[in-house]
Order: C-alpha cells, then structure tokens, then sequence
C-alpha cells in the first residue's frame, strides 16, 4: 500500500538526497501523533511524567528544546510505515540499515536548532534522517522553518512544519537548522542506523 511512496522516496533519494512530502501519510496517523505529543506535552508540563529530559546533542544547539524520549509511545502505524521504508531501502539500495531511533521533539517559543549534520562523515551511525511535522497550523510569522543547505553549505530548500510533511535526507549530506520558532513547534525527528559493527 505504501509501495509507490517508498519508491519515490527511494528515486529521490537517489537522484537529489533528500525529499520534502507534504500531505505524506493518511490523515489519521498525523493527527493520531499530534493528539500524543500534545498530551505528552501537557502531562511533562504539570510534572506529572517523571522521564522528562534536557538533551544536547551538539555545541551548536543552544536552544532549550525538549526531547520527549518515548519512542515506543509512538502510534505504531507510523512505526509500521517507518519500517517499510527501512526494508523497502535496504532492498533497492543495500544500505544494511537496521535500527531507526527517534524521539518526538518539542521545541517552544524562542527555541531554534543552528546549522548541523546529523551524522559525521564516514562515521556510518545515523545514515539516513527523517523528520515529520505535527503541526495543525502554521502562518508565515511563526518561523520555525526547516532550512537545508547542499554540501557546499548553499541554500536548498525552506520547509514549513506543517502537519503531515515528512523531510528525509542522508544524513551526513545536508547539513539543515530550525529558525528560531514564534510559538510552540511539535516534530518527531529519527534515525536509520547501521550499527553492531
Ligand atoms: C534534528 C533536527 C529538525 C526539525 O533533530 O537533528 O535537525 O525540523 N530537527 O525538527
Ligand atoms: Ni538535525
């Protein structure tokens, strides 16, 4: 069901290395997961959860982002659709993927992620990156875009984060940052690995 949505993906990734699709899964699965993070968000917020954790990822991110780590919180059927992927791009392209972490990322008014990869060169750990969007709404005044820059550091493309759009990149290919959000910016961000080597 998913077959030609991976295959384009799959083309894309090929050709260009990284693809923007709006509108990328049913209805249903993005405001299943919208629903999760927002009442995650709600619950870390009164202090209810007791996992809530500060995470930094690199000197470059200096923002107060919140990582809400619970992968197996997510709905299974985007796991289920990430995992078609996985086996899809191992099939056509021999990549040995074979684990996917991610966690669903918050970021509040204020916050922003500067310019980074996601995976060093050669290191072979996080090889191929996604990020879905979990945003009902979005106006041009409430920043927060996704901005991927070519290996020569080169603007490529401005991304809203609205709801349903899922980016995915070569990880150690398109270095990208967040401009500094006006309000509230959900996302789940993850990672196709090859590890145990
Ligand atoms: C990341 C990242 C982008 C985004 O977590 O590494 O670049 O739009 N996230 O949330
Ligand atoms: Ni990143």
């Amino acid at each position: 069901m998913n077959e030609k949505l991976y295959e384009k993906i799959t083309d894309t990734l090929v050709n260009d290395g990284y693809i923007v699709i709006e509108n990328a899964l049913s209805p249903e699965i993005s405001q299943n997961l919208h629903a999760y993070i927002n009442a995650l968000t709600v619950l870390k917020q009164a202090g209810i959860s007791a996992s809530n954790s500060q995470h930094v990822d690199s000197s470059k991110r200096r923002d107060k982002t919140k990582w809400l780590e619970e992968d197996k919180g997510i709905q299974s059927e985007y796991l289920a659709f990430i995992l078609g992927l996985q086996n899809y791009l191992n099939r056509a392209l021999y990549l040995g993927l074979n684990e996917y972490e991610s966690h669903f990322a918050v970021y509040e008014k204020g916050d922003f992620y500067e310019t980074h990869l996601d995976a060093f060169k050669h290191s072979k750990n996080r090889v191929v990156t996604t990020v879905y969007y979990l945003n009902n709404e979005w106006n041009k005044e409430d920043g927060g875009e996704l901005i991927i820059y070519n290996e020569e550091n080169e603007f490529l493309r401005k991304v809203t984060p609205y709801a349903n759009t899922l980016v995915i990149f070569l990880s150690e290919k398109f270095p990208h940052e967040v401009l500094p959000t006006k309000k509230t910016r959900y996302s789940i961000a993850g990672w196709f690995r090859v590890d145990g080597h």
